[in-house]
């Protein structure tokens, strides 16, 4: 095929697709006529990728904030999306009926990682969850405690040689695991394999995101940092603080939640329908004839966006201040004190603290247990040490699959620069 006539090819196909996107836009009816929802944007992509783009924090909150917990977006190729935050709907997606809803993406995953934790689906994943639950339970994580001490006092080495050091800890337990199950238990070669990646995907730039992220609060917010330290001190009594006593410090626990609440590194996931199904809703929405909504018939073939930072920050749920990071007015302090009745009303299907931030159901996040052990590991060990504070670089956060910070809008470097002293009147 010459230079023409291929270009000649590809003009027509490309012209094919988007007459393809113009007659479905044009000719389809609506799965979700009622439904609000932004303007549909671009013809080919619509306006999903505006919502998951690195700058879309600001856009997403809103949007959010005008259309409300359930609302619908322009997916690519004039296909419909729905955008989710409300508690009931992803009570159901995540909880009710899981089963009805697939992982989007999960071939690639299967290609990138093996049949690992991440892309496996029905009778394979619930197989692997059984193994490997055990070896992410407190049970297992007291006795290797010390391998995140030794890893945090080493922190100037390369951050991923010690993930593979912690990552092998845990392989050598699941290995043993492995051994002892009964045959139609066990795990193949190539199931335990893709585990490593998995884990080192799913679990190196979450963790160390959320501990910048608490890093970055604590260096502007004095009260905090100044507070913090006094506790683990008091716990620490010359020695390394134990997983227990570690685990319960009332005040490292509540920046922990605070920040994995206000600020969920991982911000939105992705499911479709394989089946019809209806997502009931908290509240009652407004459709656009002014007609109140309190459920919606979704298409098998639908695919959805939950929003897991939008459900930790509802304003119907957290109060007016939903967004505001606040563990420090003690009186106030959100997780010091009773959770707000709307919160434990609401049923939020996360397995973690009412939020949304580690997923829930069969496919929350297995090793959150372990990612807050690491991160109040680190947080006890640095905040005994030293002290953080801005400085003059712009740090901004992107939006990504997990949240990371740059040094300006531009750049697309991770890397968060503070100041670092000594906290010498302790040493
Ligand atoms: C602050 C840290 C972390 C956050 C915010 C986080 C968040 C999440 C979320 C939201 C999911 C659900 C993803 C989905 O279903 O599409 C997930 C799943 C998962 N996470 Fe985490 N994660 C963290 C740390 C870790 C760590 C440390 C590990 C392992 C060492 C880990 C391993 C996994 C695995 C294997 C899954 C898939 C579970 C399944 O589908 O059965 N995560 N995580």
């Amino acid at each position: 095929m010459d230079d023409t006539t291929a270009l000649i090819v590809t003009a027509s196909f490309a012209g094919i697709v988007v007459l393809a996107v113009l007659a479905r836009r044009l000719l389809l009816r609506s799965n979700f006529p009622n439904l609000p929802g932004p303007p549909a944007g671009s013809l080919l992509t619509g306006n999903v990728h505006r919502m998951r783009s690195r700058h879309s924090i600001k856009y997403r909150k809103h949007v959010t904030d005008t259309h409300g917990p359930l609302f619908k977006l322009a997916g690519p190729y004039g296909a419909e999306w729905l955008y989710i935050y409300d508690p009931k709907a992803l009570y159901s997606i995540t909880i009710k009926d899981q089963d009805v809803w697939g992982k989007h993406g999960a071939l690639l995953t299967m290609i990138m990682l093996g049949p690992g934790l991440l892309s496996t689906e029905h009778h394979q994943h619930r197989k692997q969850r059984k193994m490997l639950t055990p070896v992410f339970s407190a049970a297992y994580l007291r006795n290797i405690t010390s391998v995140f001490y030794e890893t945090t006092h080493k922190l100037r080495d390369d951050e991923a040689m010690q993930r593979l050091g912690e990552v092998k800890d845990v392989m050598s337990i699941l290995l043993r695991a492995n051994m002892t199950a009964s045959e139609k238990d066990r795990l193949a070669e190539e199931e335990l394999i893709a585990q490593v990646s998995t884990f080192i995907l799913a679990g190196m730039d979450t963790t160390s995101n959320a501990t910048s992220r608490v890093l970055h609060i604590l260096a502007s917010k004095t009260d905090a940092q100044t507070k913090l330290p006094d506790e683990i001190l008091e716990a620490q009594a010359g020695t390394e603080v134990s997983y227990d006593t570690l685990m319960e410090l009332p005040f490292l626990d509540a920046v922990c939640r605070e920040t994995l609440r206000v600020y969920a590194p991982v911000t939105t996931i992705s499911r479709y329908a394989v089946k019809d199904t209806v997502l009931g809703l908290s509240a009652p929405i407004r459709g656009t004839d002014g007609t109140l909504i309190s459920e919606v018939p979704v298409p098998k073939g639908t695919a959805v966006l939950c929003d897991l930072g939008a459900c930790n920050t509802n304003a119907a749920l957290w109060g007016p201040d939903a967004r505001e990071w606040k563990p420090e007015l003690f009186q106030q302090e959100r997780w010091l004190a009773p959770l707000p009745r709307e919160v434990e009303e609401a049923r939020v299907p996360g397995v973690y603290s009412n939020l949304m931030t580690v997923h829930g159901g069969g496919r929350s996040c297995i090793g959150f247990k372990y990612a807050q052990l690491e991160l109040k590991v680190v947080l006890a060990v640095l905040l005994a040490n030293f002290r953080f504070e801005l400085s003059d670089k712009d740090i901004v956060w992107n939006s990504a699959g997990v949240m990371y910070p740059t040094v300006g809008p531009v750049s697309k470097k991770p890397e968060m620069p503070l100041k670092v002293s000594v906290f010498r009147e302790r040493i």
